[in-house]
């Protein structure tokens, strides 16, 4: 390098904030062993974990430098790169730095550049300015990406309320059905009283026995009607009031006054073994009739082929729990299976028939009141789920 390439590269160089005030002749020590080189866009300048014992300063053009493929920054003209690695006790670099466009860089290889370096406080005072301008910058990236995962997070946990909220309508709807059904048959036994009295009356023929004969089976019919609303009132409110105090046995025939009548069109039997002490828990009626619901129509979807369909519901308690099981004579569930059946949209039903969240909920539903969720399955034969809650205190 002759005298003049020296001075046209020092002069370069002194437009770098790492050679601020420092002496012109110490520039031109560094000019001597700079070389200028010529980058292609998308050209790997130093790749992360692999030494590279230079340091850069970018004369023309734009790199971006990254870990573990996040970008953190974008370097233009006048910034430099590979401080990090000259500070530091190796030359293994923490980032990959790739040029953006068509790029020219000063490299300055450490070992000729590091005696330089110690005897000016000038450029080592330059360098830790860079670097804690360039720890910051990073930082500040962290952060901003940290935000963004949060607002993230936040979005994805708004879509699952909505997704459980969404399985909660439809439910409510196959439930409606149900009870539209349930309603039709006390309000016919009603309407038929109602219509022969109607008839006896125009004819002139009506007697009170007959206004007393009627007056029984229409109250029943009506208090039928009663408890119907009752229940879907209570299983509507799943969301609103606060845990209570309830009796798991009033939760089951709750639900069974709901839905029997589907599983009797099925042909299922429903045996019901409840454990004549109360079973007190702290919980939400509704939430538990979500769960007795949900497992009611996972055995019911399982005995579809069954020759013997029938669904017992057990309660009873031990010293420290509170049993709800629930056994049908379904298909069974291969064990392999046990454990994903429990994750989110996971379903062997076809579209349209399954979801994959009922029993997400369920083991929601019960985690939340500190109970558990276990079942014991065999092929062919069928299926027992056991809740069990512990006692209240
Ligand atoms: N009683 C059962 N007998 C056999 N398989 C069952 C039973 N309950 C659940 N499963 C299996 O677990 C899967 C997930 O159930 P669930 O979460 O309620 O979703 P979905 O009923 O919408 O498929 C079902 O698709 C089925 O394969
Ligand atoms: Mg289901």
């Amino acid at each position: 390098m002759n005298n003049e390439e020296i001075n046209s590269i020092s002069k370069e160089l002194g437009k770098f904030c790492l050679f601020n005030e420092v002496a012109e002749h110490t520039i031109k020590e560094v000019a001597k062993i700079s070389i200028k080189r010529k980058f292609f866009p998308k050209e790997y300048v130093c790749i992360e974990n692999h030494d590279s014992a230079s340091l850069f300063l970018i004369d023309d053009g734009k790199v971006e430098i990254s870990k573990k493929g996040i970008p953190l920054a974008i370097l233009a003209n006048g910034d430099i790169f590979g401080e990090m690695s000259l500070i530091g006790e190796s030359s293994t670099r923490s980032a990959t730095v790739t040029t953006k466009g068509e790029s020219t860089l000063f490299e300055i290889p450490f070992d000729t550049f590091k005696p330089i370096m110690s005897a000016s406080t000038e450029i080592l005072t330059n360098l830790i300015l860079i670097y804690d301008k360039r720890l910051r910058s990073e930082n500040q990236v962290v952060i901003n990406q940290y935000k963004e995962l949060q607002a993230k997070f936040q979005q994805l946990q708004e879509t699952n309320e909505q997704l459980l909220q969404t399985e909660k309508m439809a439910s409510i709807g196959t439930l409606t059905a149900s009870v539209a059904h349930e309603v039709n048959n006390p309000l016919a036994v009603i309407l038929g009283h109602l219509s022969l009295q109607e008839i006896k009356i125009k004819k002139g023929k009506f007697v009170t026995e007959d206004a007393i004969s009627g007056i029984d089976p229409m109250k029943k019919a009506a208090e039928a009607i009663r408890k119907i609303v009752i229940g879907l009132k209570t299983y509507v409110r799943i969301d609103s009031g606060e845990d209570t105090i309830i009796n798991l046995n009033d939760a089951v025939t709750g639900s069974l006054d709901l839905v029997s009548f589907l599983y009797k069109k099925n042909n299922i039997t429903l045996d019901m073994q409840l454990c004549p002490n109360n079973l007190p828990i702290k919980a939400n009626i509704g939430k538990i009739q979500q769960v007795i619901l949900n497992l009611l129509s996972n055995a019911r979807d399982a005995m579809e082929n069954s020759s013997e369909k029938k669904i017992t519901i057990i309660t009873k308690q031990d010293t420290n729990h509170y049993i709800l099981a629930l056994k049908d004579t379904g298909e069974g569930i291969p064990k392999e299976k046990h454990e994903m059946i429990f994750k989110k949209f996971y379903t062997s039903k076809p579209s349209g028939q399954g979801t994959g969240l009922g029993l997400y909920i369920i083991s929601s539903i019960v985690q939340g009141y500190g109970g558990t969720i276990k079942l014991e399955s065999e092929l062919g034969s069928g299926t027992t789920f056991i809740i069990c809650f512990p006692h209240s205190t």
